[in-house]
């Protein structure tokens, strides 16, 4: 094995970024962080702030069971492993996602299909999931990119039809809101992530929430108490193969402290959001994704619009390579998110039918790679994205976002 140019995480992934635009480090931490971890410490560890973070999350979300993790692909792992669903059984994915939206149920055994996204949208919905749905799916798995929500309604109506478990994947959109329900709150699960780079950025941190007493009861068993049951006279025993995915004690203080300061992050986010799609929007050739009718706050974790490309002499990487250069903190392309094409191994073990795409337990031959959603590999392709946008943002830093890009496409119209 060798070793490889590994991705960065959290500060180390934000460190050397430069531009015009406020920075998302230092993270602004919510001022009772200090009061809940010095509980911690002057109380010899016997405070359980994990167990007040999850009533406070559950109370926030409107929701009755919360399992927190050390982060959202552990929190959808948990979730996998609880919901025990049959190796070579199909689950269906938003194909833009981050790795940590799959791997959970990859690591389970089920077989990804990836939905491709709704023409000129970034998202999933019910018209693209459709095709997917086979006798083998048991589970569809949406995610709200960019803070914009998914078409619930239609999502919802479809997997009660066929009888599937949907689940938000709310990293990117804590707190956005969907004809008056927060997401994560709408399907059957809902996953967030609190690693440091995102809205709720705490130091790391994820969890998944439910109004389901069997997935949520079962989940802290199996993947929290390690599959253990005590018996009188014996002790543990291990009736199930359980893991230990918890969130640390610590971690839970500082995510109440960041769940406190949240609504008012949200509201600068949506802020700033709006401004920057109403002001893009008037360039020519730039197309930026708006807020849909059916969605009322904008929770913005990452701002991006698309190029078209017979209007522009350049590609999606020259444009923002000189967005960056003119001041855009952290502009660039966002192809890696396309996980049929970024999985290279997914490619390899379809291809190869290594377990579980050997027959059986895999019912049909699945083939990976960015062909199989055009949609989405068309929209990345002259996508440009920061993930750098944060509550700190101004009404100039918008505006400063405008003239920049207004900049750049001016070098670049077609003669
Ligand atoms: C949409 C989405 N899903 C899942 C994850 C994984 O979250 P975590 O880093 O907390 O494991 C992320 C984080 O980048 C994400 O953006």
């Amino acid at each position: 094995m060798n070793a490889k140019n590994s991705a960065k995480f959290g500060f180390a992934a934000y460190k050397d970024m430069k531009g015009k635009l406020p920075s998302l480090y230092p993270r602004i931490v919510g001022p009772n962080a200090i009061n809940y971890l010095k509980e911690i410490i002057d109380n010899g560890l016997t405070v359980d702030m994990v167990s007040r973070f999850e009533r406070e999350f559950c109370k926030v979300m409107g929701v009755k069971y919360c399992i927190s993790a050390p982060g959202c692909s552990n929190a959808i792992l948990a979730l996998a492993e609880a919901l025990n669903f049959n190796p070579g059984d199909e689950v269906i994915f938003s194909p833009v996602t981050d790795y940590g939206t799959i791997m959970g149920f990859i690591k389970n055994n089920c077989i990804p299909v990836f939905a491709d996204t709704a023409p000129g949208s970034i998202n999933v919905s019910a018209e693209t999931i459709e095709p997917c749905i086979t006798d083998r799916t048991r589970a569809i798995v949406v995610v709200h990119k960019m803070g914009l929500m998914c078409d619930m309604d239609p999502i919802v109506e479809l997997a009660r039809k066929h009888n599937l478990l949907v689940i938000e994947d709310a990293c990117q959109s804590i707190a956005s809101t969907y004809k008056g329900q927060l997401a994560g709150t709408i399907g059957d699960v809902g996953a967030f992530s609190f690693d440091g780079e995102k809205t709720m950025g705490s130091d790391i941190g994820g969890c998944f929430i439910t109004n389901n007493e069997t997935i949520a009861s079962y989940a802290k068993f199996r993947c929290q108490s390690r599959g253990a049951e005590m018996k009188e006279g014996f002790g543990r025993l291990h009736t199930v193969p359980g893991s230990a995915i918890r969130m640390p004690n610590c971690t839970a203080a500082i995510n109440l402290a960041q769940l406190e300061i949240l609504p008012d992050n949200v509201a600068k986010r949506d802020r700033a959001a709006r401004l920057i799609a109403e002001k893009l929007e008037t360039i020519p050739g730039i197309i930026c994704e708006k807020i849909p009718g059916y969605q009322e706050v904008w929770s913005c974790w990452m701002m991006g619009f698309r190029i078209d490309p017979n209007v522009f002499d350049c590609t999606a990487d020259v444009f923002s390579k000189e967005c960056e250069k003119l001041g855009i903190t952290g502009a660039g392309i966002g192809r890696y998110y396309l996980m049929p094409e970024a999985c290279t191994f997914l490619q390899e073990y379809a291809g190869k039918k290594i377990y579980p795409y050997s027959m059986p337990p895999a019912s049909r031959e699945y083939r990976y790679g960015g062909d199989t959603c055009p949609n989405a590999k068309k929209y990345l392709d002259n996508w440009i994205r920061w993930s750098t946008i944060c509550e700190k943002y101004t009404e100039e830093d918008c505006e400063t976002v405008y003239q920049i890009v207004k900049a750049v496409a001016e070098m670049h119209y077609r003669k």
